[in-house]
Parts: C-alpha cells; structure tokens; sequence
C-alpha cells in the first residue's frame, strides 16, 4: 500500500484533533505530512510542535504551501465555516484533493459551487460528517435497505447537549449568523448537533433506489434561543423527503447533560434506533436485538475512505459533497421558515454557575422532549408557553439562500 502526501489548513481549535489523526496515520504507516498552513502558530505551539517533529514545514500561506508541494494527496480544511468554500475551491483548482470540515458551507448556493468545482477539476471532496462513517450507522443503513423495518416511514433526531458562556466565547464567530460580512449561522444543527440532521438525511435517502435523487420537498422549524446570541440554541424542524419518509429533528444546547444524540427511524414492520455511544438497536416482530461496537477514531475512516477513493474511482465516499447536499437544503429551510430567532424568555430559563463559566438551561423542554419528539410535533404544536408557530416553506426548487430580512438585523 502507498503512503499518502497530507497537508493541513487550520491547526488551532478542531484542527488539533485533526493533527492527532494524522500522526496517527503516520505512526501506522500510511502517511507523510507534507506541510501545515496557519496564520496564527504562535497561539497553537502543541500542534505546532507536533507537526514540524514528523517533518512537516509551516507556512502562513496555504497557497504558498500547495505551490511548494506540488506532490501532496489531499488537503484537510479546518478552518472557520465561512472559509471552507473559498478555500476547498482554490484547493481543487490548485489540483489537490479535499477533506473539509463539516458543515461544507451553510448555503446551498455554496454547496453547488463546491460540487461544481469538484466535477471541474475533477477532485473528490470529503466532508469530514465522521459520525456517517461508525459501524452501528452503517449497520442501520444495511438492516434498513434490506427490509428489517419494512417500508421507512419516519426519521428522528434528538440531541440534547449543554454549551456554557465560555463555549460562546471561545472564538469570534460563535454564535453569530453573520461574521465579518459572511453567514455563519452558528448553531444547533449547523455545527454542534449538525452529524445529527445530517445523518437524518442520509437515513431518510439511503433505502431509495437513487439516493441522490432524493430531496426535502418542504422544511418547516422554529429557532430559538436562551443564551445571547444571534444564532439558536433551540430547534426543531420538520421535513417531508420526496421519496415520503418524514424527517424529524429536535436539538437543545440548554439540557442539563450532554446526553447521547440519537436517531429513530420507523418503518411499516417495525423500528431501528442508532445512538453515538455506538450502539443500535433494531425491534421488528419477533427481531429484538441490540448490537454494539467497538469503533476507534471514526476521523481516521474519514481519511482512509478518501485515500481509497483518491485511487479507485469506484469508491464512494462516505460524506460527499452531494451527499451532504439534503443536510445544508433543510438547514437553509430552516431558516426561512423560522424567519427568526426567537429569545426564551428568561422566566422560563435556569442560570447554573461552573467553576470558572455559567450555563443556561431550559428545564421545562428537557422534561418534555421525549414526549415532543415520540409525537413528531414542533414545539409550538406541543403548546410550549414561549413557542411561536412558523410556516411551511416548499423545498423542491430550491436553490438560494438568503438570511430573512429580521435576521439581518440580529
Ligand atoms: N467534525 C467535528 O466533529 C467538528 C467538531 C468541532 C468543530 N468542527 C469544525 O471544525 C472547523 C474549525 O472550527 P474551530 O472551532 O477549530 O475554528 P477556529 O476559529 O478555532 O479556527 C481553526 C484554525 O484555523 C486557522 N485559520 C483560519 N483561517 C486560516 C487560513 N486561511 N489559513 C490558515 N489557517 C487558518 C485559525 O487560525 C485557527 O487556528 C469548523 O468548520 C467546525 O465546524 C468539526
């Protein structure tokens, strides 16, 4: 087997995770980092250190970097949302293949020039959605293609995940809709519940006979917020898919724990339920099994997956550009039926002081979410005292995004 050429973009805050796999990769034997572009190494000395120690070299520029070594594999991207368009482009023009970091972009429109790009040059994009790529999800999708729950009715996300003060201001764009004159749209599904949504989509797509002709046919959400910031930490969102399966999801960054987000999927003989702590369970008539793995670094079968691909044109990847394009369409949807972020009102929001932080929490949706995402009912429909019902928006032609006008003026 040959050793692939790596480079990295970005090695401060995820990035850090990302040098981790690729020493990894290189202590097994099957990779040589070539170089790391990072316009800000003093404040990354570990990585950095890391880095130069298994040869790799530093540039501020990551287009001097590509310039310089013109023999590299791929490029991992971990840069700010914002940058990962402009920058996985240029990537690909520059002849290089792309490992971006999840979510690719937050606009459809962006997604397309991504895809487009990828086709031009003729480059595979990976976008780093690891979580599609553990044994108990794949396992899932298997059972599900073969029949083990009949005909896929109905897909649904649940995360429930806290985030105190310090997680808002750990980076500039956190948070934020719109940072430095770009959407970022920070928020439950568009970063940290965003392998949620986006396994939603691949589940509801993946029993289908072409799976990339499958779309959201219309969104419908509400967005809302119990810390000061423009972006949600409250969401629900409901999809009908074109192939009829219903697609569910509900996040909270306000719950007291950092529960495990999980995935049910129902069908006409019965239902399968995949969680992150990597187990799935499948209960069909006299079918009741619960299967667990052992799965490693899911960040490492990223890689590989794209190694395999960048060779054998056969190869799908397990989070292609397309693929992930249903994830970013119901994302935009979002947003344009919410039309805004509505503030909890802080009556019905509990502060907890952490040591050196605090957090806000929402009791009454902790309580109640279980019962909320079993009826497939958005929080307005369920009578919570502070939701706002939305309007359904129709998905089948959609290809613009732009943040509703209120927002613009968060
Ligand atoms: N896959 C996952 O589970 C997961 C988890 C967390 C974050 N992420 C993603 O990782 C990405 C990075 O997030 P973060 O919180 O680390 O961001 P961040 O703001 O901390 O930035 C990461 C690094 O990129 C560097 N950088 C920015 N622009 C650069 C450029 N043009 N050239 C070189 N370096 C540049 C910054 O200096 C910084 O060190 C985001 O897309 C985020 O959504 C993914």
């Amino acid at each position: 087997m040959r050793k692939y050429r790596a480079a990295l973009i970005g090695i401060g805050g995820f990035g850090a995770r990302h040098v981790e796999v690729l020493l990894q990769l290189v202590n097994e034997g099957e990779m040589e980092v070539a170089a790391f572009a990072e316009m800000n190494a003093a404040a990354h000395q570990e990585s950095y250190g890391k880095l130069t120690e298994v040869g790799a070299s530093h540039y501020i520029d990551y287009e001097e970097m590509l310039k310089a070594h013109p023999d590299i594999d791929f490029v991992v991207i971990s840069t700010p949302i914002a940058t990962h368009k402009p920058i996985s482009i240029r990537v690909m023009e520059l002849g290089f293949h792309v490992l971006v970091e999840k979510p690719p972009a937050v606009t459809i429109q962006d997604v397309d020039e991504m895809i487009a790009a990828s086709q031009k040059h003729g480059k595979r994009c990976q976008v780093n959605f690891q979580m599609t790529s553990g044994n108990a999800f794949r396992k899932m999708l298997t059972e599900l293609r073969n029949g083990a729950i009949g005909e896929l009715r109905q897909v649904t996300g649940v995360g429930m995940w806290h985030r105190a003060q310090s997680y808002y201001s750990r980076t500039g764009w956190a948070g934020k809709l719109i940072f430095n004159g770009q959407y970022v749209l920070d928020g439950t599904f568009m970063n940290p519940l965003a392998h949620t949504l986006n396994n939603c989509q691949i589940a509801a797509c993946a029993a289908s006979e072409d799976v990339l002709s499958v779309h959201p046919q219309w969104v419908q959400a509400e967005l809302y917020h119990v810390n000061d910031i423009e972006g949600d930490d409250v969401s629900c969102i409901q999809t009908r898919m074109s192939n009829g399966v219903e697609v569910n999801f509900y996040g909270m960054l306000c719950h007291h724990l950092n529960d495990h987000p999980y995935i049910v999927l129902r069908g006409s003989s019965g239902e399968m339920r995949w969680q992150y702590d990597h187990t799935m369970t499948i209960s069909s008539g006299d079918r009741q099994e619960k299967h667990t793995f052992d799965d490693g670094d899911l960040m490492s079968n990223m890689y590989r997956n794209l190694m395999d691909a960048i060779d054998n044109p056969e190869t799908e990847l397990l989070a292609s550009l397309q693929a992930c394009r249903n994830y970013v369409l119901v994302a935009n949807g979002a947003y344009e039926s919410a039309k805004k972020v509505r503030d909890i009102p802080r009556q019905y929001v509990v502060e907890e002081q952490l040591p050196e932080t605090s957090v806000r929490l929402l009791p009454s949706l902790s309580e109640r979410m279980p019962h909320i995402s079993n009826a497939g009912i958005l929080y307005s429909q369920a009578k919570l005292p502070w939701a706002v019902a939305t309007d359904r928006i129709d998905m089948t032609d959609y290809r613009h995004f732009e943040l509703p006008e209120a927002l613009r003026q968060a």
